[in-house]
């Protein structure tokens, strides 16, 4: 299209009006230097502009510069000194570099008009940038540009540049934006880009603990990208952010003051903020602090590039009154031989130097200034206001290492060499001295390829036109004389994204800010945890402490860990997990103690009974009661208590099997026994024929207690083999791991349980029947009532069993046994022990012969069980079976306790003669009563 444009008009020309104050154009140049190749150089030297008249401007004139930036001044001085130093060199032999400095006055309106005279063509008297469609072969007047101090006239110059495609290598415009090549194709840095130094900020702010931070820009493309730039940044480090505000960029802005006010108030109402990232020019720092210190505010102050070793700032009175100050910069370089230049520039310079004349004047104007530095600082005289009459003016130099900027002078000489290099290569093969040998863009090509020495590196632009080789991190801090002197602390590799110490003393130095807070709440304790929903902020929450079971060991987490709730346990607020005490039912526990002094009662009781019963063994009584069958139950009784040994104590396997295995059995022995008695009571006492017949039948002692027994030990036995009683830790319970016994098989647990009960409700229901035998003799009513004690206990057991938990279930266990234990042998045992003792005179045959005459007249009377007890109701006849019984050889049953065949074997116990007259029970049964 614009090829089509040109054919149908003629291609136009644009004329540089010379408007005041500058007259001419030459007029508009800062400074320049002839030479066969002129490079650009664009520098903010003052800081503000200044129009002729009130208000927006009415005619289109270029305003004067006023606000001597000293920097700006020192950066271009820079440019000189980088050309001159490489014209004295070998490194363009025969070819003299030229310059063109402008200065921009920090407007990029000033900056655009600069751009438009490099722009314009070469070597014509009139200058005017000619309008064309195809600008290959167009030559303008310079090659390239160095500079554009801020970010935000960069950008402006460099799209008109692209025009032309006229490298423009910046030495401190860092906005990220730049680095997009499509839009900005012709522009190249010696810097790294904001989004390093953003991420290298936030990074900082995480590692010192601050997550509540506030951010300060300006209004400007520079600020608004570093601020959108460093949100991300932050948010990705977990750092919040409680203000974002913006100042106006430029100080002609006559709102600039209400602003610092209205930012200086939020500093003030956001107290918890301590630390404020601040991307914004120095001129707007001097002024904030200067507010700031009136105010007696005092925070924390994170500086960008752009203002972070600016000694104007330092040159405020009570500068240390803001708080600390801690920056990046770029990388320093040497400067002596920068500083050397300066010191030695002759008369003959400084004359023909309009920049340096505007220094001389100031200094001269300053010279009865005690602040010196201050003075020029705040020197705001228009440009054309200078005096002029410094011919014999020296400069005075002895303040600018002070002042100096060693990381701007070093990436405006990376960017001249950068410059120089590339002209070499490109120069190899052509004569240079000729102004048409190469376009710029040719010379951009030659830029974007070149690699060149710096500090002993090898520097090139990576692909987005920067040079990244990283940040220092400086810090503000005052000398006994109450000068700024920012020290370096550390450096920053963008590469490893790390901050490297050259020494101990840097690291304490950079590690003595983190006492400082800034976070929106107070850390929670290990013990703790964030909940943060209360905010929008997830810096800012409340603390809440872990619940049991969790904890948290670090200051500030969100979330609680859980313990190994197997093994481990902890109480709420807990900052570690405890062990969980290993516990079960021991020796030394009280009710342990009480069982085992019951157990060993029971078993002296048992010992002591077996001595009376052992001494009394011929009397009627403990032959009544089965002799050597008591010895039997008691030497299961003793067992059963014995087993509740095995209840207390550290459970190991074999204790868990042999307990129940034990009382399983001892008890069945027990209970067997007791039945054979039973039965022989019902035996003794049935008259009915034929349910004595199979009673007899059933009442083969040895046989009854063996296959009782032997169904018990077949029950345990397949518990042992298929699923044995074995150890188990508990982790149920928090704080404790119990050791217990698992049965292993409840349902054989229940059947062994269950299997006694069986037998014992037998025995229940024989001696019920027999209850109402005579007194002394008869058992019937006891055992009756020992059966009973034991369903109670056993039935209650099931419920307490199953809802017990813990260490005490084995107790529980132990108690209804001993229970059991003892309802048996005090039912079974004490009323005997009581006759012997006690009542040895109806423990005689006479007393008993007595007794079963009694009963038998009496049973003979009510019972009208059988045949021959109707037949046989007379005195007589009782009597004559009480005689017989005892005298005669019939066999008699009576009592339900012994049989007797003659008088002299009247009582028989031990297993042999019973089942020698078991057998001949069927024989007999027709002859008695
Ligand atoms: C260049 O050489 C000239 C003459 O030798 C000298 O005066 C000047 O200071 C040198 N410049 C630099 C930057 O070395
Ligand atoms: C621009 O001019 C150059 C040199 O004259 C020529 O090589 C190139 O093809 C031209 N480009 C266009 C698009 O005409
Ligand atoms: C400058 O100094 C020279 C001698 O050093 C003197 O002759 C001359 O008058 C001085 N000029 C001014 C303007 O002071
Ligand atoms: C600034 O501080 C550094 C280290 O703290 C010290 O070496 C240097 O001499 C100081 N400079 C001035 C001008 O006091
Ligand atoms: C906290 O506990 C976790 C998990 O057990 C562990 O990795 C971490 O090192 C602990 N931290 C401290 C400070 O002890
Ligand atoms: C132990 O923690 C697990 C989850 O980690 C849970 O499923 C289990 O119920 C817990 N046990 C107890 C006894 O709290």
């Amino acid at each position: 299209m614009a090829f089509v444009g040109c054919l149908f008009f003629p291609c136009f020309v644009v004329i540089l009006g010379a408007v005041q104050p500058c007259r001419t154009p030459d007029e508009f140049v800062a400074i320049s230097s002839p030479g066969d190749i002129v490079i650009g150089g664009l520098f903010a030297i003052h800081g503000r502009t200044v129009r002729s008249g009130p208000g927006n401007p009415q005619r289109p004139e270029i305003p004067y510069c006023a606000g001597f930036e000293i920097q700006g001044f020192l950066q271009s001085m820079c440019m000189i000194f980088a050309i001159e130093s490489i014209n004295n060199s070998t490194l363009l032999p025969g070819i003299k570099l030229g310059y063109e400095i402008y200065d921009t006055c920090a407007e990029v309106t000033v900056a655009l008009a600069a751009a438009m005279r490099f722009l314009s063509k070469f070597n014509t008297s009139e200058n005017f940038v000619e309008f064309q469609c195809n600008y290959t072969n167009y030559i303008p007047r310079v090659k390239a540009v160095v500079g554009g101090s801020y970010s935000e006239e960069t950008m402006a110059i460099s799209r008109l540049l692209n025009l032309d495609l006229i490298p423009l290598v910046s030495h401190s415009a860092s906005a990220e934006i730049l680095s997009n090549k499509i839009r900005f194709p012709s522009f190249l840095r010696t810097i790294p880009s904001d989004s390093y130094q953003t991420k290298a900020m936030a990074q900082l702010i995480h590692g010192y603990g601050w997550n509540w931070i506030g951010i300060l820009a300006t209004d400007d493309d520079y600020g608004r990208l570093a601020l959108e730039n460093f949100g991300n940044e932050a948010m990705a480090f977990n750092v919040c952010i409680a203000f974002r505000e913006i100042l106006p960029s430029h100080l002609s802005d006559s709102t600039i003051n209400s602003k610092i006010n209205k930012v200086l108030n939020v500093i003030t109402r956001e107290s918890r903020v301590n630390v404020i990232v601040a991307f914004l020019k120095s001129y707007l720092v001097v002024k904030l602090f200067e507010k700031a210190i009136v105010r007696k505010i005092q925070r924390t102050w994170i500086a960008s590039d752009s203002w972070s070793t600016s000694t104007k700032i330092g040159s405020i009175l009570n500068f240390n009154k803001i708080g600390n100050v801690i920056g990046f910069t770029f990388k320093n370089g040497n400067v002596s031989a920068f500083l050397n230049f300066l010191t030695y520039l002759g008369k003959e310079q400084i004359r023909n130097n309009k920049l340096l004349k505007q220094y001389a004047a100031l200094l001269s104007d300053c010279s009865k200034d005690i602040n010196l530095i201050q003075c020029i600082s705040n020197y705001s005289k228009e440009s054309w206001m200078y005096s002029t009459s410094v011919d014999n003016q020296t400069l005075h130099v002895d303040f600018l290492p002070d002042i100096v900027q060693p990381g701007f002078v070093h990436s405006t000489q990376m960017a001249v060499n950068a410059i120089a290099y590339a002209i070499r290569n490109l120069c190899k093969d052509r004569n240079c001295k000729d102004p048409n040998a190469f376009g710029p863009w040719e010379l951009l090509q030659a830029l974007k390829k070149v690699t060149f020495i710096d500090d002993g590196r090898r520097i090139k632009f990576n692909p987005t036109g920067d040079i990244n080789i990283g940040y220092d991190v400086v810090i503000w801090k005052q000398t006994q004389k109450g000068i700024l002197n920012i020290t370096t602390v550390a450096a920053y590799n963008l590469e490893s994204e790390t901050f490297i110490f050259k020494d101990e003393k840097e690291e304490k130095d950079f590690y003595d800010l983190k006492a400082i807070q800034s976070k929106c709440s107070d850390e929670c304790q290990p013990g703790q945890m964030k909940k943060t929903s209360t905010s929008p902020h997830t810096c800012c929450y409340e603390c809440v402490i872990c619940p049991e079971n969790h904890y948290t060991n670090e200051t500030d987490m969100g979330y609680c860990l859980l313990c190994n709730n197997q093994t481990h346990w902890s109480p709420a607020n807990s900052s570690i997990c405890f062990k969980k005490d290993v516990d079960y039912f021991d020796w030394d526990d009280g009710l342990a103690i009480v069982l085992t002094i019951l157990s060993c009662i029971g078993i002296i009781l048992i010992l002591t009974t077996c001595i009376i019963f052992t001494k009394h063994l011929n009397t009627p009584v403990v032959k009544a009661s089965g002799g050597l069958l008591c010895h039997i139950i008691l030497l299961s009784l003793f067992f059963s208590f014995l087993s509740t040994g095995f209840f207390i104590g550290k459970p190991e396997d074999f204790k868990c099997m042999a307990r129940q295995m034990m009382f399983g059995i001892s008890f069945t022995v027990c209970v067997s026994c007791i039945l054979l008695k039973s039965l022989k009571i019902l035996l003794a006492f049935s008259f009915d024929p034929q349910i004595q017949d199979i009673l007899k039948c059933l009442y083969k002692p040895f046989t009854m207690v063996f296959t009782c027994t032997g169904i018990q030990v077949i029950i345990c036995a397949f518990w042992l083999v298929f699923r044995a009683p074995h150890v188990v830790e508990n982790v149920a319970i928090s704080k404790m791991i119990i050791l217990e016994c698992a049965e292993g098989s409840i349902v054989i647990f229940g059947v062994m349980l269950g299997y006694i009960a069986i037998l014992a409700f037998t025995c229940f229901i024989f001696a019920f029947k027999g209850r109402k035998l005579p007194e002394n003799y008869n058992e019937a009513k006891f055992i009756t009532f020992g059966m009973l004690i034991y369903f109670i206990v056993w039935i209650t057991f099931i419920p307490v069993y199953v809802t017990t938990f813990g260490k005490f279930l084995p107790a529980v266990e132990v108690i209804v046994i001993l229970i059991s234990n003892y309802g048996i042998l005090v039912c079974t045992f004490f009323p005997k022990c009581y006759v012997i003792l006690y009542k040895q005179e109806s423990n005689t045959k006479s007393a008993f012969l007595k007794l079963i005459y009694n009963y038998s007249s009496k049973s003979v009377s009510s019972h009208t069980i059988s045949q021959a007890s109707v037949e046989s109701r007379s005195t007589e006849h009782r009597s004559s079976i009480a005689d017989s019984c005892y005298k005669t050889s019939i066999n008699c049953v009576s009592n339900g306790h012994f049989y007797f065949q003659k008088p002299e074997q009247m009582f028989i116990s031990g297993q042999r003669p019973l089942r020698s007259l078991a057998r001949n029970l069927p024989r007999k049964r027709t002859s008695s009563i």
